[in-house]
């Protein structure tokens, strides 16, 4: 067994994060940028057709409608060369809906089915099935995620275990919120490939009184999967109670 990184490692949080350090470097000199991950891929169809229908459906029976009819059916009053002469913009235009009930206020937490899939998708790769109504909340990303739970769960002054290596917005978060991060290392089994977060040091971070620990499975950037079954936090290596005087 080796340590992946250096327990030395001092985190800071920095004024520029390095995302937006390489991205500007990468543009100012016409490099390659590798703090990003870009796909070369688009969307798949299907996808990008529901996101187009319901933009110019508004309904689900309007969408439906899109769905399966021609453009002879769906434009009536336009004959066949009107139809292949018209600009792409103006044909879409007389094609949108004149209702519209889905691009409106979302569920806050997220539609039920969006949730339900999720759900169905940890289930099919990992193995357990969070419950849709309790334990899954759609956010614009794990930013605004990991900002909510922290100003929820925490006070200034609170602990954080912070496994890493880890993401570098958690850092940069802690510091946001006046937080104190205690840092665990996951460590590497060159053998086998896989990162285990070691005990010993995980229940001592627990026992110097932690608020919260940060879990992000699969992990980045070492990709492992830090649990195969739903998660259960353990007395004494969770979450400590708040010291007295913090209030929220
Ligand atoms: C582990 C981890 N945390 C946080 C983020 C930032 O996520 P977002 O851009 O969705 O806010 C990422 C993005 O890749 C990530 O991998």
């Amino acid at each position: 067994m080796r340590t992946g990184v250096s327990a030395e490692v001092t985190p800071v949080a920095t004024r520029e994060s390095v995302i937006r350090r390489m991205t500007r470097l990468a543009v100012e000199h016409d490099a390659v940028n590798l703090s990003q991950g870009f796909t070369d891929e688009c969307p798949p169809f299907e996808l990008v057709w529901a996101a187009v229908s319901a933009m110019l459906g508004g309904t689900e029976a309007q969408m439906a409608r899109l769905d399966g009819a021609s453009l002879r059916e769906l434009a009536p009053g336009l004959d066949a060369s009107d139809i292949v002469d018209r600009p792409l913009k103006q044909l879409l235009e007389t094609l949108q809906g004149h209702q519209d009930s889905l691009n409106q206020y979302s569920f806050p937490f997220g539609l039920p089915e969006l949730r339900e899939a999720i759900a169905d998708y940890t289930q099919r790769l990992y193995g357990w099935r969070p419950d849709p109504e309790t334990d899954i909340t759609v956010t614009l990303g794990a930013t605004e995620a990991l900002a909510s739970v922290l100003a929820g769960v925490c006070a200034p002054g609170d602990r954080l275990i912070v496994p890493q290596p880890y993401h570098e917005m958690y850092p940069a978060q802690a510091a946001v919120f006046g937080l104190v991060p205690d840092y665990v290392t996951l460590v590497e089994d060159v053998e086998t490939g896989r990162w285990t977060l070691n005990r010993d040091e995980w229940e001592a971070a627990a026992l110097r009184g932690a608020r919260a620990l940060i879990l992000n499975t699969p992990h980045n950037p070492t990709g492992q999967g830090l649990f195969r079954q739903r998660p259960r936090v353990h007395r004494g290596v969770g979450c400590a109670p708040r010291a007295a005087g913090h209030q929220r």
